[in-house]
């Protein structure tokens, strides 16, 4: 059973995902989790802590000579930030005086729920773990989950569909989607680029009134064989751990499945994707004449694309802060101010593929089995002549 978890605080020394139920003998590449760190790291409105910190990976344990071993995977990650913290925020008592409070808390954060449910004088604590810097070890050991996925075929990418009200207006096809998570310089992520002028126009708008977006990302799995994912037990259906998965992200406020939204709308003549035969596809000659669905049926994979949206809230932290009340006096005030984004959607994107990624791998651990990746890849190949011959 595929298990993972993070550690580490927004300002603390370093942040850790622990991976633990990957086959040995899968080969491991830095560079690639490196390089998921940094797009995690892109896109335009993010704020000034995206300069200093350029994210990189030690791998702790759980990987010997570029290959897994079985045991299990921590990955580390530095804070740079942490040198300008160390006395603010030291783990053995240090000096009060110089902790940083966060006196007033900010409305769309944790900082109020947090401080009043740990019994926190102030949210300093709060912020440091709500944090969606978080999501940094998510990237991490959801690039290794990646890796799994790509000795079964599988890819998995994400694209931005809307920020504010500057959306895309149809399907985006795949090989669109590689091409924008190609690219060196990340604007927004958005595969057709007028709408991509129209959505920095939105973040431009903020950036000059101090106020803040939200928008909406849309994760795509290729090559997804179908049987991932059960309808026999409500949590081992497909859709609902994937809606868990990418709602567990800061911000993300709605999940949609395929034209889940649009389909609640519609009759079952429009929205329903009927079958056809000899058509083809990887998997076997199964076809349909679209994909409204986002590749899931009854709770389980069906062979098509998976597709799935996180929708998030605009960013909490305004420049221009909303009104608050300070802890200690209960007098009306500002709220609090940290440095922040104004747009996060394409790094959302990022963390929501992690999340799919390692969805998509526990449910393919739990399928197709194996202690080794030979084992992995024998029972997933037998699976495969199955399907043809079915
Ligand atoms: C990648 C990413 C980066 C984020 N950066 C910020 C930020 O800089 N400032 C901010 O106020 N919120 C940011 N957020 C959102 C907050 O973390 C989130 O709204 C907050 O923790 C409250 O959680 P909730 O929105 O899920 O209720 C970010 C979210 C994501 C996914």
């Amino acid at each position: 059973m595929l298990k993972y978890f993070t550690s580490g605080e927004s300002h603390g020394e370093a942040l850790v995902g622990f991976l633990s139920g990957l086959p040995a003998g899968l080969e491991v590449s830095l560079d690639f989790v490196n390089h998921e760190l940094w797009r995690r790291q892109q896109g335009y409105g993010r704020g000034g802590r995206m300069k200093i910190e350029r994210d990189t990976a030690r791998v702790l344990s759980g990987v010997r000579h570029g290959k897994t071993i079985a045991s299990p995977i921590a990955v580390l990650i530095e804070n740079r930030d942490w040198k300008n913290w160390q006395e603010q925020l030291p783990v053995e008592h240090g000096n009060p005086e110089l902790h940083k409070r966060v006196a007033s808390p900010r409305p769309g954060h944790a900082d109020l729920a947090g401080a009043l449910k740990y019994n926190f004088p102030e949210a300093r604590y709060v912020l440091e773990r709500a944090s969606a810097r978080e999501t940094t070890a998510r990237v991490a050991i959801g690039a290794l989950a990646k890796m799994l996925l790509r000795e079964l075929g599988i890819e998995v990418l994400s694209h931005v569909v809307a920020i504010g009200g500057a959306q895309v207006s149809c399907e985006v096809a795949w090989e669109k989607i590689v091409a924008s998570c190609g690219r060196e310089e990340v604007l927004l992520n958005c595969a057709d680029s007028e709408a991509e002028a129209h959505m920095k126009a939105e973040v431009d708008k903020v950036l000059r009134t101090g106020d803040s977006v939200g928008g909406v990302f849309e994760v795509v799995a290729h090559n997804v064989p179908p049987g991932l994912g059960t309808y026999v037990q409500w949590d081992e259906r497909l859709d609902a751990q994937l809606a868990a998965a990418i709602m567990s992200l800061q911000a993300v406020k709605a999940v949609e499945i395929g034209a889940g939204v649009t389909a609640a709308y519609s009759p079952g003549s429009a929205v329903h994707d009927e079958i056809g035969y000899e058509g083809g596809s990887r998997f076997t000659r199964f076809s349909r004449a679209h994909n409204n669905a986002g590749g899931i049926e009854g709770g389980i994979s069906n062979g098509q694309e998976v597709r799935v949206r996180g929708y998030l809230k605009p960013i909490s932290t305004l420049r221009r802060p909303l009104q608050s009340v300070d802890l200690a006096t209960r007098e009306p005030v500002k709220a609090a101010y940290e440095r922040s984004d104004v747009c996060v959607v394409p790094a959302a994107g990022v963390a929501g593929e992690a999340m799919v990624a390692l969805t998509l791998a526990r449910c393919a651990l739990e399928k197709f089995g194996g202690d080794s990746m030979t084992e992995t890849c024998r029972n997933f190949q037998g699976y495969l002549e199955q399907l043809k011959r079915f």
